[in-house]
């Protein structure tokens, strides 16, 4: 059996994923060329400019990357085609959102743009290329995908030459959080590869091995590959809902959502990570994903299993309803003729992603109520967070600063969304005097101090307590 040694990798999607990854694997393996392909020229502009604020994704660590790889291994474009046939092993990393029309809408992801991907690498590949699902996709995927691929050719035979045009498939998805993605990626807690052929996972594990020790990296089938991602990412949601539902019980009891967070946490069967209260999980996979897990177990027949798990998107929308409601109740019930400021609108600090957003949903709440919202974020575009009120912006109701002084000037309360550091090191002196009293803070992420704040004059809620 001749070696197959890879070169040329290419990735199909800069996006949140495949711009970070493909970095650190550029990074990490000088002597591999990676590829960065991607539909959307803008991106793609953004990723090749010179003016570093101006790339598309905001992580901490990487800059740096770019600023060493880019151009020498690490190359962004928008030639799919080129790039697609030139390489010995493609990332599929394109987005898999849910579907908001036809069979399974709003549950089942939209798979149309891995279709598209598969029938792009099924037309343009040369010869053996090995297909990596890096998106997270609904178990049995890789089964379509191999489907379309094979539909141009007949399976590969391991012992002929690799001019012929076959392909393997491999799962290897991606567990990096946003916010801490060149960290995450540099150390894995593991990498998972799963495949049919121990050929193609040997070499996809050869590329991680360049910096990930062999103990972290595991291998198993393509199913338990594909589930595996969704059922990680249904078991950390299920941690946020379930300290969530505890922070509303904490409120009615005088109990402290802190407390119960560490006393629990310090068992080491629990464990102390992610079980922060806040005002839901955002970001664009956690919902997503679960609803994809709840579709895929009605299709199977499974009721209970999908009831289950669909009560952790129920408890999430319910925890920000809550909130809204008591920012509501706590300003006379009616928000009209009031100012609020909303202290961050990533889904996360660290990250200008607002993809499902809390701070969204409960925006769209308070301006129901007839607030005038004043928003400042240090990392999200202004046009990005006016564009989620499209359709109900009026000319007077959506104001975005790039101060938090200037956003809370004249407000009747600033509600914390985000747990962005700075928050923690405001002058709250000055910006308590700027406000109309009396002046109020909601801290949805427990995060400030409150009898510090209260000591300044503020009056303040803080989430489960
Ligand atoms: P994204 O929307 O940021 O990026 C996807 C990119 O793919 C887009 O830029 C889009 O233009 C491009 N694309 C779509 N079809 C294409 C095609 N046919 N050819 C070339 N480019 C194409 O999405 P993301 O956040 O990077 O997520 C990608 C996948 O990774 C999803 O399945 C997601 O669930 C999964 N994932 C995301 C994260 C995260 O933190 N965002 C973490 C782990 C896994
Ligand atoms: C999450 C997972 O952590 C990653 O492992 C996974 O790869 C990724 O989803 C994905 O598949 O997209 P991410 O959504 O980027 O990563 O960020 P998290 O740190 O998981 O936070 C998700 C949301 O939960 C945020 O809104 C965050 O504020 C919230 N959260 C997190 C809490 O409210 N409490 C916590 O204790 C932790």
């Amino acid at each position: 059996m001749k070696n197959k040694i890879v070169r040329n990798i290419c990735c199909i999607g800069a996006g949140y994923v495949g711009g970070p990854t493909m970095s650190v694997i550029a990074s990490n393996c000088p002597d591999l060329k990676v590829n960065v392909v991607d539909i959307n020229l803008k991106r793609i502009e953004a990723w090749n400019s010179n003016d570093f604020s101006q790339l598309p994704i905001f992580e901490p660590g990487l800059e740096e990357i770019i600023k060493k790889c880019r151009g020498k291994n690490l190359f962004f474009s928008n030639k799919v085609d080129e790039c697609i046939a030139n390489a010995d092993v493609i990332f599929i990393s394109v987005n898999t959102p849910t579907k908001t029309k036809g069979i399974g809408a709003g549950f089942a992801s939209d798979l149309k743009w891995i279709e598209s991907s598969a029938r792009q690498i099924a037309k343009f590949a040369k010869s053996h290329t090995i297909v990596v699902e890096k998106s997270t996709l609904p178990v049995k995927t890789a089964e379509t995908i191999k489907f379309i691929l094979n539909s141009s050719e007949q399976n590969y035979d391991f012992s002929k030459d690799y001019d012929k045009k076959t392909f393997s498939i491999v799962s290897n998805p991606e567990f990096l959080a946003e916010g801490t993605a060149i960290n995450d990626l540099q150390n894995p807690d593991r990498v998972l590869i799963g495949g049919e052929d121990e050929y193609s996972i040997n070499l996809i594990s050869d590329i991680y091995k360049n910096w990930v020790h062999q103990d972290k990296i595991i291998t198993t089938n393509l199913w338990s590959a594909e589930l595996s991602k969704l059922v990680a990412n249904a078991f950390l949601a299920q941690r946020i809902s379930s300290i969530n539902s505890i922070s509303a019980l904490c409120e009615t009891t005088g109990a402290d959502i802190s407390e119960v967070a560490k006393a629990i946490g310090s068992d080491s069967r629990i464990g102390s990570k992610f079980l922060k209260s806040g005002p839901g999980f955002g970001g664009s996979c956690f919902k997503k994903d679960i609803l994809n897990l709840v579709y895929l177990c009605r299709y199977y027949g499974l009721n209970e299993v999908a009831d289950y798990w669909e009560k952790v998107v129920d408890i999430n929308l319910w925890q920000q309803s809550r909130i809204s409601s008591l920012v509501i109740r706590n300003l006379f019930g009616t928000l009209s003729k009031k100012k609020l400021a909303v202290f961050g609108f990533s889904f996360k600090a660290n990250t200008n992603d607002t993809r499902e957003s809390p701070s969204i949903n409960i925006s769209k709440n308070l301006l129901q109520e007839g607030a005038k919202l004043c928003i400042y974020d240090p990392k999200v575009n202004p046009d990005k967070i006016l564009s989620e009120f499209d359709g109900i912006l009026d000319d007077d109701n959506v104001f975005v600063y790039d101060s938090t002084k200037k956003a809370a000037q004249g407000s009747d309360a600033i509600i914390l969304l985000t747990d962005w550091d700075e928050f923690k090191s405001l002058d709250w002196k000055s910006i308590f005097e700027v406000m109309r009293k009396p002046a109020w803070i909601f801290d949805s992420r427990v995060f400030l101090d409150k009898q510090y704040l209260k000591n300044i004059g503020f009056k303040v809620w803080s989430l489960g307590s």
